[in-house]
């Protein structure tokens, strides 16, 4: 039998998903077969989650959808009734719970593992999956809540490995990954395949497409297109079909001189850093930070935004000498700080997209303690036009929006403490390529502006993309500090991902 005449793995027709005045999905097909890669692809907002929760059962269709496994109707219409038929899902949130250990989450709701497992048992068991995505170094009965973004993500995955699943879907798993963590992901893929398991994919990446999937889904405001072979396809070709026009320039020109030292970093000590830091930040200048997993980018960060109390060495801003004793001097001192870690970024679900905006510089603007809602709406709105926020939702609660679209707001949340210095970390995670375009333009004006931008990102094409100054890290050091035109971008990949091996440790 060829594979037109199999059923297909799953099959889903005339989905809709409709929340208030908000069509999400409108007559939704999507098809899957059995053992393949699928690529769900398309722009913020595009309806890929609501898809991939309607197929795990966390998101009930408008009536009328059908849905069908191997050929015969299926009712997922619980997450119970969808992991019964085979369904495992890496959430682009994470699902895990904090306060427990990472032995105690890769049991937490799983079929497999009996409750009167012994202590022994789970730490075994926590042992092998960890290993399968690369965190055999991590301790089980560390508390989840102590890991990295990048570890709960890897985490996540392994959670659903311990499921024999016919039908495996990643929303978004790499978007907080460096090179090297990515690469065990896509292996991970790739096995899941071999084995005969259906992927569904969904990524903004698009590098990784062409690596692992065999077909790709396009989705455009809620709609779906045809499933097409990536063979026929080049990445441009795939940019038009999720934004319908050629993207054009991805980032812009560098700026034309790099003028007078604004941002002065010496000898800075702090936990997570095993050498001090030398690092200065000039006119005009965006400076990148990379590194994988541990590497102290985030420490650095985290010090030069205030959040480090045992610190040591040095930071002028404008020669004065900067008081980094916690994150609100910080804060006065016109550092904003956007974190890879949207919740402890201070970006609040459930209060809408102009008081999330709006909440670093609101208390400055109240008189006599009240607030005014008319100045306050009309700042916001200014900031969200500057980041392609849908401004016709400035009310809805943030808890609502697309990933994407959140982290849109948690990035244009700091441009209303008008920053002297700007530390980004992540910048683009899960930001559609169109967007990314955006937020790369308004980084480049505030630099040209004067405003201090240092970029810590684990992608190494954005960095090398983007920044004029290009310094990585590995374990806590400083590996390289230079112009990014004394590198090549296979250059840099090469020093972020093979580190381990050449250096060794
Ligand atoms: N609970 C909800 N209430 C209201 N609107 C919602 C809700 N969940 C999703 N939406 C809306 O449905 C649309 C599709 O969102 P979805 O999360 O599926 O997008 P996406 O393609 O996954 O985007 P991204 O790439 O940013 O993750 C968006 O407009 C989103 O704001
Ligand atoms: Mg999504």
């Amino acid at each position: 039998m060829n594979e037109a005449q199999q059923p297909f793995r799953l099959l889903i027709e005339n989905a809709s998903k409709t929340y208030g005045a908000i069509k999400a999905l409108s007559d939704v097909r999507f098809e899957l077969r059995a053992g393949e890669v699928m690529a769900l692809l398309g722009e913020n907002g595009a309806g890929k989650s609501t898809i991939v929760k309607i197929i795990s059962g966390l998101v009930r269709p408008d009536s009328g959808a059908s849905i069908a496994i191997d050929g015969a109707p299926a009712d997922i219409s619980s997450n119970s009734l969808s992991q019964a038929a085979g369904i495992a899902v890496v959430q682009q949130e994470y699902s895990t719970v904090g306060t427990m250990t990472i032995a105690e989450n890769l049991v937490l709701g799983q079929a497999h593992a009996p409750f009167w497992w012994g202590k022994r048992r789970l730490r075994e068991n926590a042992e092998t999956l960890l290993a399968r995505v690369g965190l055999e170094d991590l301790d089980p009965d560390t508390a989840v809540e102590e890991l990295s973004v990048a570890e709960m993500q890897l985490l996540e995955i392994a959670r659903v490995l311990a499921r024999d699943a016919k039908i495996v879907i990643f929303d978004e798993p790499t978007a907080a990954l460096s090179d090297a963590e990515i690469a065990r992901v896509l292996d991970v893929v790739k096995t899941l395949a071999a084995e005969g398991r259906s992927v569904i994919y969904v990524t903004h990446r698009l590098g990784e497409v062409f690596e692992i999937a065999d077909r790709v889904t396009v989705f455009r405001n809620g709609r779906s297109a045809e499933p097409e072979d990536i063979d026929s396809l080049d990445v441009d070709q795939v940019i038009a079909l999720m934004i319908g026009r050629q993207l054009g320039h991805m980032y812009p020109e560098r700026s034309a001189g790099i003028g007078d030292p604004v941002l002065e970093v010496e000898g800075l000590r702090a936990p997570g850093l095993r050498d001090d830091v030398d690092l200065t930040v000039r006119r005009g200048e965006i400076v990148g930070l990379t590194g994988q997993l541990g590497s102290g980018t985030q420490a650095i960060m985290e010090a030069l935004a205030g959040m480090q109390p045992r610190l040591g060495g040095e930071v002028r801003l404008q020669g004065r000498l900067v008081d980094l004793r916690n994150r609100t001097r910080g804060i006065e001192q016109g550092i904003a700080y956007c974190s890879a870690d949207r919740k402890r970024n201070g970006i609040f679900g459930g209060i809408s997209i102009t008081r999330n905006l709006s909440s670093p510089w609101l208390p400055a603007t109240a008189r006599l303690g009240v607030v005014s809602t008319r100045r306050e709406s009309e700042r916001a709105h200014t900031y969200a036009e500057q980041f392609a926020i849908d401004i016709r939702r400035m009310q809805s609660s943030v808890g609502t929006l697309s990933g994407g679209n959140q982290q849109k707001v948690a990035l244009g949340k700091w441009l209303g403490i008008e920053p002297e210095v700007l530390l980004v970390e992540e910048p683009t995670r899960g930001v559609d390529v169109g967007a990314r375009a955006e937020i790369y333009r308004q980084l480049r004006e505030l630099s040209d502006a004067g405003v201090a931008i240092i970029v810590s990102s684990s992608d190494t094409n954005e960095i090398f993309g983007l920044c004029d100054t290009i310094a990585t890290y590995y374990k806590g050091r400083q590996t390289n500090l230079r112009p990014w035109t004394e590198w090549t971008e296979p250059d840099l990949v090469r020093e972020v991902m093979h580190r381990k091996e050449t250096v060794g440790e």
